[in-house]
This record gives C-alpha cells, sequence and structure tokens, in this order.
C-alpha cells in the first residue's frame, strides 16, 4: 500500500482510507464491520475516518472496540465534530470543541485522535475561537493534527491568516470522476498551503462501480437499494448520467481495471490528494479498492476517462 504525507505534519496516510458513514453507524450489521475493518488492515490500509454523528457514536464505539484488537500507533484515526449530538451540543465553540472529542476519545477507545477534523464550518461561532479550542487539543496531546470538510475557501484563507493558531493539514471534501468542484479553488488554495486532500465519497457511493444500469431498478443489496443507506444517492443515478458511467465502465475494461480500480485511481492521480476514502460493506470490496493505490494512470487513460464522463454540450445550431 501507498503511503502520502497529510499535508504540512509528519503523519502519513495510506493513500486508500476506510470510512464508516453510511456503514458502520449502522447501515451494515455488526460483523460486516468487523470483517471490513480486519480486511483493510490485511490489505495494508492504515487510515480510518469516522465523526462523533456517524449513528450519534454507534461508528465510533464499533471501531473502539475492533481497533482496540491492533497496536494504536499502527494505524491513523480521524474523527470530526460539528453535527448535532443533542438539542444542545451542536457547532464548534470551544466548550463543544472539548466536550465532542472527549466523548469521541471514550468511545474509540484511545487517548488521542491523529486528526481531529472540523465537519462544516460553524457560523454561530467566532472563527478566532474554533481555531484557539483547536490549538488547546493538539498541546493536550488529544490530537495530533487539524483538519476541516467542506469549508467554504473564504473561511479556510482566513483561518490561515490568524496569527499563533495551529495550522490545517487536511481538507475533506467530496471528490470523484463524477464530482470535481474542489479543482476550481480548494485544492490550488490548499496545495500552496501545506493542506493535503482526504476526499470523500470517491465512487459517487458506488455509482463509479457501474453497477447501477440506466433504466434499471438499483440492485437490492446496495447502497441504492437500501432505505437506510440510499437516502444520498439520488444525485448521480439520473439516467443521463449512469449512461456516461456505462461509457466510464467500458474505458476501465480496455485499461484492465475493474471500475472501481479506475475510479479510485483517477482520485489518486492528483498529487494534492493524500487519501481516497472509501466506504465499504463486503470485505472483497476492501480488497478490490486497495489494490487501486498500486495503479498509475497514463495520460491517455486520463483523456478517455474525461470524454467518457463528460456531459453532452449541447448546440444551439
Ligand atoms: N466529510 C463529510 O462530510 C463526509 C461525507 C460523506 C462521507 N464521508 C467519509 O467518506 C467515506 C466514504 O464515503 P462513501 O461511503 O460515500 O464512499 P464511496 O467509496 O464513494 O462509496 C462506498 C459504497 O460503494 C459501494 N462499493 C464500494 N466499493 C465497491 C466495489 N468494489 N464494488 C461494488 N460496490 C462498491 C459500497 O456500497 P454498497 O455495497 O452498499 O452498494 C460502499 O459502501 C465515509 O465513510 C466517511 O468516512 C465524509
Amino acid at each position: 500500500m501507498q503511503h502520502r504525507a497529510l499535508g504540512d505534519s509528519p503523519i502519513e496516510v495510506s493513500a486508500i482510507g476506510l470510512g464508516s458513514w453510511l456503514t458502520y453507524s449502522g447501515g451494515v450489521a455488526r460483523e460486516q464491520t468487523e470483517a471490513c475493518t480486519r480486511a483493510a488492515f490485511d490489505a495494508g490500509i492504515t487510515f480510518f475516518d469516522t465523526a462523533n454523528v456517524y449513528g450519534r457514536g454507534t461508528a465510533e464505539r464499533a471501531w473502539g472496540e475492533i481497533l482496540a484488537d491492533y497496536p494504536r500507533g499502527s494505524y491513523v484515526l480521524a474523527t470530526k465534530a460539528y453535527f448535532a449530538m443533542s438539542a444542545t451540543d451542536r457547532g464548534l465553540s470551544r466548550e463543544q470543541v472539548h466536550k465532542q472529542l472527549d466523548a469521541s476519545l471514550r468511545r474509540l477507545n484511545t487517548d488521542y485522535v491523529d486528526l481531529f477534523q472540523c465537519h462544516r464550518y460553524d457560523e454561530s461561532t467566532p472563527l478566532e475561537e474554533t481555531m484557539e479550542a483547536l490549538t488547546e487539543i493538539v498541546a493536550q496531546g488529544k490530537a495530533r493534527a487539524i483538519g476541516f470538510s467542506e469549508w467554504p475557501v473564504e473561511r479556510i484563507r482566513q483561518s490561515l491568516a490568524i496569527p499563533g493558531v495551529r495550522r490545517f493539514v487536511s481538507s475533506q471534501p467530496q471528490y470523484s470522476a463524477l464530482h470535481r468542484d474542489p479543482e476550481a479553488e480548494v485544492i490550488p488554495l490548499c496545495a500552496a498551503n501545506g493542506i493535503s486532500q482526504v476526499v470523500w465519497s470517491p465512487l459517487a457511493q458506488g455509482v463509479l462501480t457501474g453497477k447501477y444500469r440506466p433504466g434499471e431498478r438499483p440492485p437490492q443489496d446496495t447502497r441504492a437499494g437500501s432505505r437506510d443507506m440510499g437516502r444520498f444517492i439520488g444525485q448521480f443515478l439520473q439516467r443521463a448520467t449512469l449512461e456516461r458511467v456505462q461509457r466510464f465502465v467500458a474505458v476501465a475494461e480496455a485499461a484492465g481495471h475493474t471500475p472501481s480500480q479506475l475510479a479510485l485511481a483517477w482520485v489518486l492521480r492528483e498529487p494534492n490528494v493524500a487519501s481516497a476514502i472509501i466506504g465499504a460493506s463486503r470485505p472483497e470490496q476492501v480488497r478490490e479498492n486497495a489494490a487501486a493505490a498500486e495503479i498509475a494512470l497514463g495520460a491517455d487513460t486520463v483523456a478517455a476517462i474525461d470524454e467518457a464522463l463528460a456531459p453532452p454540450q449541447t448546440s444551439l445550431f
């Protein structure tokens, strides 16, 4: 497994990471969570991403039990805070940063996380207060590094201009061959400031595996076919998108890779990406996806992917 530096920090993350959003927060059975996590270690994945809000603590508790079997220094553990944990607990005030991290550490069965991420920007707390609280948790040894997820570009800039506080080393955006928004501003700004991307939904929630066919109902044993896990995938299931993905599948076949591996290798072609954080409902998926870290894409394959996934041009004439 390839490892990459996490921004300007001494931390290295595996190029494929494992996340626990819809899956290990209750979407799949506990045995599957365990089988996927162990398969990740076996495949060389050492970067694990969770959040307090995933199943309101359920995902963190599951990993707290499973990861206890592995030496703490053998993996990089990331969590997040911001979203509501109760009617009164939400956001990134000083009090909430400390309270939520302490609760995460208890559930995760550890005394530090490698990376503590602000899950979103908190408009109700002054940015200075959040940055000071983040600086305090690093000074206390409860987090080794700090990151943000989906912050407005202007807020990222402002955070970097505050004197005397810890600097962010990671950004967690949605990024895939079907969702390229970070390329415009976030990636250039981060690359210039020692901040890496650790990206979410690199397979567009499984759509880039090609298993959803235009005009057909999603198979039942998939995220789109699941009542619990299928709530956020609709944006990628329009017929035109699925037709473009079938062209992408043909590019994968021609290149000798599975579509999932090609989609992950495409994300990792961007040097500012430190890790593609996958979700997995089965251990076979973990093994297939981990192998993508070894694929270096040629310029011709990248161009073929661009062409396959480009939205159809509309012409006035
Ligand atoms: N910061 C944020 O706001 C944010 C938001 C969302 C996610 N995240 C993070 O990013 C992680 C990954 O997100 P994601 O789960 O949407 O990622 P994803 O890798 O794009 O999608 C994962 C899903 O695709 C399917 N899949 C994966 N590999 C496959 C394969 N080889 N063949 C067939 N199907 C395959 C599985 O679903 P089925 O088998 O059920 O079809 C799997 O659960 C999350 O766990 C979380 O840690 C962060």
